[in-house]
C-alpha cells in the first residue's frame, strides 16, 4: 500500500508491483547494510550534538540501528522490495522497532547524500582488501624470482625468441605492474576519501549540522565542498573502475604466458592440479582454467567501465535515478578483482618451474646474437656495420643447423677477422644474461638488487 513506503504521503494510489520490482535496488545494495548503518549512528550522533534531535532520542536510534546490524549479520533480516533500497529497508525497520522517534533519523539528510556516502564507505573497504590482496601477488612474485634466480629464459619481442633473460627478472616486470596497481588503487583512496553528507537531496540543510564532526567520526579527511557534486559525483568509482581495468589488463598478460608456459609446446611451467580440470573426452588433458577464466573476465571489468562511463555521460545535474544503475558493475569489478588476485596469488606461489626446459629454449634461436654484434662493436666496428655481420652469420646458422655458441672460430672469421678466441667467453647465456648489469636490466647483480630494494621498500611499509 502507498501508505506503507517512508514516501506515501504525496500518492493516493499503491505503486504497479512490476514497476516496484523494476525500480528497487534492495537485490544488490543490500550488501552496502553496515556502511548505511554506520553513516545512520555517526549522523545520529551529529544530529544529537547539535541539539537537533535529544541525546536520548539519538541514544534510542544507536540501539536500535545496532540490533539491526546484528540481525542482518546473523541473517535475521527480511528485506522488502517494496522498500526498494537499502536505506529505506533499514530505516523503516528502526521505526518498526523503536518507533517514531526512528524517523527522526532522516532530518538533515536525504537518500542522494546517504547513498553517496554508503557508496564510498564500503569502497574504501574493498580498497583496502584489494590492496592487501596485490601485496600478496607481489610477495608470491617476489618469493619465486628469489627462488629461481639462476634459471634462464628465452626473453621475447613479437613472441619470436630475442635475447636469454633471467625468469626472476621476467616475473619482476609483473613485480612493478603490481606495484603501480597498487599505488594507482590508493590514489583512488585519496580523492575517494571525503563526506558527501550534510549535501542532502541537491541544495544543503536548513539545519545547523556539523559535518566536519561526521567526517571525523567515518574516518574521512575532509568533506566535500559544493551540495550538488556532493550527490551527483560518481567519479571515485569511475576511478576505481578504471584502476581494476588497468590491474586486469596486467592479470591477462600474465595468464597468457602462463597459458602458453604450461602448453606441451613451451613446457616451461606446471600449474599446480588445484588449479587446472580436465577434459572430459581427452584424457591427457590437463587446462589451465584459472589463467583461461581471469583472461577472460578482464573483458567483464572492461565493459563495467565503459557502462558507468556511458551512465555518467550527460547527466546534469545533480542526482539522477539513472545512477542507481552505478553499483551492478561496480560491485562486479570488485568481485571479479578479488576473486583473480586472490586465485593468483596461491597460483603463483605454488607454481613449478621448469628450469631444464628454460634453458634448452633460451639457448635456440641465435638469442645471443645481439652480444656478438656488441662484441664486434667493442672491438671499433661501427653498430650499424656489426648487426650486418650478425645478420650474415646467423644466415650462416640457420643454413649449416648450428646455434651460435656452436660455431668455430674459423667461422666466426669469415664476417669479421676482429672475431678471436674470447668470443666464447661472451656467447654463452650467462654471458649474455650477466653482461646487462646496469640499473633494471637482466644481469644477476642487476636483479638482485632489485630484489633487495623491493624487499627494503616492503619492509618500510610494514616493519
Ligand atoms: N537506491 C537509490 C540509488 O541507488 C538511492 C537514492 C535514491 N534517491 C532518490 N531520490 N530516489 O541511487
Amino acid at each position: 500500500m502507498a501508505d506503507d513506503k517512508l514516501w506515501g504521503g504525496r500518492f493516493s494510489q499503491p505503486t504497479d508491483k512490476f514497476v516496484e520490482e523494476f525500480t528497487a535496488s534492495i537485490n544488490f545494495d543490500q550488501r552496502m547494510y553496515r556502511y548505511d548503518i554506520e553513516g545512520s549512528i555517526a549522523h545520529a550522533k551529529m544530529l544529537a550534538r547539535q541539539q537537533i534531535i535529544a541525546d536520548d532520542e539519538a541514544m534510542q536510534i544507536i540501539d536500535g540501528l545496532q540490533t539491526i546490524l546484528a540481525d542482518i549479520e546473523a541473517d535475521h533480516f527480511e528485506f522488502f522490495v517494496a522498500l526498494e533500497d537499502i536505506h529505506m529497508n533499514i530505516e523503516s525497520a528502526l521505526i518498526k522497532r523503536i518507533g517514531p522517534v526512528g524517523g527522526k533519523l532522516h532530518t538533515a539528510r536525504s537518500r542522494n547524500d546517504q547513498v553517496a556516502l554508503d557508496i564510498r564507505l564500503y569502497l574504501r573497504d574493498e580498497i583496502k582488501t584489494i590492496l592487501d590482496y596485490l601485496n600478496r601477488l607481489q610477495e608470491a612474485l617476489l618469493g619465486q624470482s628469489e627462488a629461481n634466480l639462476s634459471v634462464i629464459m628465452p626473453g621475447f619481442t613479437h613472441l619470436q625468441t630475442a635475447q636469454p633473460v633471467l625468469f626472476s627478472h621476467h616475473l619482476l616486470a609483473y613485480y612493478e605492474m603490481v606495484k603501480r596497481d597498487s599505488s594507482r588503487m590508493q590514489d583512488v583512496l585519496k580523492r575517494l576519501n571525503y563526506l558527501p553528507l550534510g549535501a542532502g537531496a541537491l541544495a544543503g540543510t536548513t539545519f545547523p549540522i556539523d559535518r566536519e564532526y561526521v567526517a571525523e567520526l567515518l574516518g574521512f579527511d575532509g568533506v566535500t565542498r559544493n551540495s550538488l557534486d556532493s550527490v551527483s559525483d560518481r567519479d571515485f568509482a569511475l576511478e576505481f573502475c578504471a584502476a581494476a581495468s588497468i590491474l586486469m589488463m596486467h592479470l591477462s598478460r600474465l595468464s597468457e604466458e602462463l597459458i602458453l608456459w604450461s602448453s606441451a609446446d613451451f613446457n616451461f611451467i606446471e600449474l599446480t592440479d588445484a588449479f587446472c580440470t580436465g577434459s572430459s573426452i581427452m584424457p591427457q588433458k590437463k587446462n589451465p582454467d584459472v589463467p583461461e577464466l581471469v583472461r577472460g573476465k578482464t573483458g567483464r571489468v572492461y565493459g563495467n567501465l565503459i557502462s558507468l562511463l556511458t551512465l555518467m555521460k550527460a547527466l546534469p545535474l545533480a542526482y539522477n535515478k539513472d545512477m542507481q544503475e552505478d553499483k551492478e558493475p561496480l560491485f562486479d569489478t570488485i568481485d571479479t578483482v578479488k576473486g583473480s588476485l586472490k586465485i593468483f596469488a596461491d597460483m603463483i606461489a605454488q607454481m613449478q618451474i621448469k628450469t631444464e626446459n628454460m634453458r634448452i629454449a633460451a639457448a635456440r634461436g641465435f638469442s645471443t646474437a645481439t652480444d656478438v654484434a656488441d662484441y664486434c662493436v667493442r672491438k671499433g666496428l661501427p653498430f650499424r656495420q656489426a648487426h650486418e655481420v650478425v645478420g650474415k652469420t646467423v644466415r650462416y646458422c640457420v643454413e649449416n643447423n648450428k646455434e651460435i655458441p656452436e660455431l668455430t672460430l674459423a667461422e666466426f672469421r669469415v664476417f669479421s677477422e676482429l672475431i678471436e678466441a674470447d668470443i666464447y667467453d661472451y656467447v654463452t647465456l650467462e654471458a649474455s644474461v650477466n653482461a646487462r648489469r646496469a640499473t633494471g636490466g637482466t644481469a644477476r647483480e642487476a636483479v638482485e638488487r632489485e630484489i633487495q630494494r623491493a624487499r627494503s621498500e616492503r619492509c618500510q611499509q610494514t616493519c
